[in-house]
């Protein structure tokens, strides 16, 4: 399919525009105040799941207490998952302790440059593989999150549509549009304004500085019911369905309560069933051992054996 592009005087208008707005409105993130490619990846899986708010003071934490691949590698995985809390969605501490051992065992300490190369590391998507490959290593690579993917869907909704699906075509666009020379400043500047004036669903356009070029501004205007839910900030695993749900729930409460343990200290499922839910009873042991098993395959519980039945504490 041919790519679909904007006119090359409309492009530039654009980038010099959005670039202009950043030298002046850029939010001050401690994460754009270094390129060390460590940090940015530890910030890049914690944007993932979690608001900027949230990230904000736990990035600088967590990096005071493992300030290096080396130092996380080093450190046991249950300390890890201890430091990760409240961020939820634990797993990616697991698996960003695995790419720090990857790195120092593998790689000899040092992170892939190129977005294909990070792609291998398990866990590192094409998102955060584009995103540490600009951000740490200057690599001219567009960075496509929801909010850009809806930022550009309205300032060039007559080319790409007003919610562009996800996908190649948009990531070809995406990538045809970056500026030649910037595009760190770039792939932060259209996140900036997709978090913070672009919004899902009240997009402050009197305050957009790109609101005089933005095709899909109009669009919206007259059909405001119809303004596309291309998600606000964030992904997530999130299916929406209940059932996922509560066991997303109930796997964050059994971690929480895993963490809150001494060092080494384990439960039994009684005592860990029971601190869950106050009905907890014999008829609920297959949902909880089913639960304990899947955070068991996903590194963030071990079961040991005891005379007097098995135990679960943080591996
Ligand atoms: N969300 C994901 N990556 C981000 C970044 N580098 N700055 C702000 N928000 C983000």
């Amino acid at each position: 399919m041919e790519l679909p592009l904007p006119d090359a005087e409309r492009l530039i208008t654009v980038q010099h525009t959005l670039l202009q707005w950043y030298a002046r409105c850029a939010r001050d993130l401690p994460w754009r105040r270094t390129r060390d490619p460590y940090a940015i990846l530890l910030s890049e899986i914690m944007l993932q799941q979690t608001q900027v708010d949230r990230v904000h003071p736990k990035f600088q934490e967590f990096l005071d207490a493992f300030p290096t691949f080396s130092a996380l590698a080093a450190a046991p995985l249950a300390e890890v998952i201890r430091r990760w809390a409240p961020l939820g969605y634990n797993r990616r501490a697991v698996r960003l302790h695995q790419i720090a051992r990857i790195v120092m065992q593998e790689l000899g300490g040092r992170l892939p440059e190129q977005a294909r190369a990070l792609r291998e590391l398990e866990g590192l998507g094409s998102y955060t593989a584009n995103a540490v490959a600009c951000f740490a290593f200057g690599q001219r690579g567009a960075v496509v999150d929801s909010n850009v993917r809806r930022v550009l869907g309205r300032v060039f909704a007559d080319v790409i549509g007003l919610d562009p699906p996800p996908g190649r075509v948009l990531d070809r666009f995406a990538q045809a549009v970056l500026p030649i020379d910037n595009a760190y400043d770039w792939n932060q500047a259209i996140m900036d304004l997709g978090a913070t004036v672009c919004i899902a669903r009240a997009p402050a356009c009197s305050r957009c500085p790109l609101a005089f070029v933005c095709v899909g501004r109009p669009l919206m205007a007259r059909a405001p019911k119809r303004l596309p839910r291309v998600a606000e900030g964030v992904s997530t695993y999130t299916t929406g369905a209940p059932f996922e749900h509560s066991r997303r729930y109930y796997r964050g409460r059994i971690v929480n309560r895993l963490r809150a343990l001494a060092s080494g200290a384990s439960l039994s499922f009684e005592e860990l069933g029971q601190g869950l839910r106050d009905d907890f009873g014999p008829e609920d042991h297959a949902w909880l051992a089913n639960l304990v098993d899947a955070l068991q395959h996903d590194g963030l519980a071990a079961v040991e054996a005891a005379a007097d039945g098995p135990r679960v504490r943080l591996p």
